[in-house]
């Protein structure tokens, strides 16, 4: 679809698109199962690491090294792809070693990854980036051959990875029969959010019907403060062969409302969103990532973002594990 950049096969593809009951508002919920790509317990990581992982082996490395919060999806999917490709991987995470692991740390170590705890504070993204790249340099000195993912896989390569989930998505909504109003994820390190919006501005190049992309943010300091996504977008569509001008900064969406106090703290919508989700499809969402993107979803809808009969897709990025988690279950209803 998009030309050929190295690619390891990591995900199962496609990710099931299901039809959801109408929301408050009237509005036709779908959802984008990429909690189901399968790679190590799932998620939208998968997409990103098939073509971060094509790129590291392609460089000849013998390692991967990543970073993120104590309970990072990324770093858990990271060290999945790394036992799947017979590749060692290093995992840089922010607070202190616990007596147990727990949720995405405990399937980490399953999967046979390094952990390295920083003790840094949940959301102190910058040390944790300078933590990553002072081991990377270490495993390069000590011959590991190491390929380095910033925080989330967010660059063009990883983003690229979503470029291509928004051809598959609409491909989906085509063999229904449906024009989706909308495309609503969660967002946080951006890359997920580059993809889609590089895709969207491929494909409306091509003379595609697109719909708007709005991602909802859960982190402050990475998605108002990392890399601008307009321009994590246009460098994804320049690696895909496209003329970076493609991208209108104003179809760039940033709903941050449904952060809450900050990074990791639940919400109260965050949590009605979870039991609305799980009680309406079963669908399992969590505190940190998926439960506030689909809380910022309902809260669109309700105040009438799009019109009562309009059909709006929720991208699944998963989580599941750290339901798990210390903290990490929204208390029962
Ligand atoms: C479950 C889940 N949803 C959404 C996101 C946000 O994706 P991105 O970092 O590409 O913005 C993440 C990132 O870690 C995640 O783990």
């Amino acid at each position: 679809m998009f030309g050929h950049l190295p690619r390891a096969r990591l995900a199962t593809l496609p990710t099931p698109l299901e039809r959801g009951p109408e929301l408050p508002g009237g509005v036709r919920l779908w959802m984008k199962r990429d909690d189901l790509t399968g790679l190590g317990m799932g998620g939208n990581k998968a997409r990103k690491l098939e073509f971060l992982c094509g790129a590291a082996i392609a460089q000849g490395a013998r390692s991967l090294v990543t970073v993120g919060a104590a309970q990072s999806n990324h770093c858990r999917m990271t060290a999945a792809a790394g036992a799947v490709l017979g590749l060692e991987v290093h995992l840089v995470l922010s607070g202190d070693e616990p007596h147990a692991a727990t949720g995405n740390q405990l399937l980490s170590r399953l999967f046979g990854a390094q952990l390295h705890f920083t003790g840094a504070e949940e959301s102190h993204w910058g040390e944790l980036e300078i933590a990553r790249e002072s081991l990377t340099d270490e495993l390069t000195e000590a011959g590991a051959a190491p390929y380095a993912i910033p925080i989330g896989g967010s660059t063009a390569t990883g983003a690229a990875g979503y470029a291509h989930a928004l051809a598959e998505l609409l491909d989906q909504c085509d063999a229904v029969g449906v024009q989706p109003a909308a495309i609503v994820h969660t967002t946080s390190s951006g890359g997920t959010h580059a993809g889609l919006v590089a895709g969207r501005a491929i494909l409306a190049a091509r003379g595609r019907a697109v719909p708007e992309i709005v991602a909802v943010g859960v982190a402050k300091g990475v998605n108002m403060g990392m890399p601008d996504v307009a321009d994590l977008a246009a460098d994804t569509v320049e690696l895909l062969g496209g003329d970076r001008s493609l991208v209108d900064r104003a179809d760039v969406h940033l709903d941050p409302n449904w952060i809450g106090d900050d990074y990791a703290v639940p919400t109260r919508a965050g949590d009605a969103a979870i039991h609305w989700a799980a009680r309406h499809g079963g669908w399992v969402l969590d505190r940190v990532y998926s439960g506030k993107g689909f809380a910022g979803l309902v809260g669109n809808a309700e105040s009438g973002r799009w019109p009562a009969g309009s059909n709006v897709v929720f991208i699944h990025t998963g989580g599941m594990p750290s339901l798990f988690a210390p903290g990490g279950a929204p208390p029962e209803r």
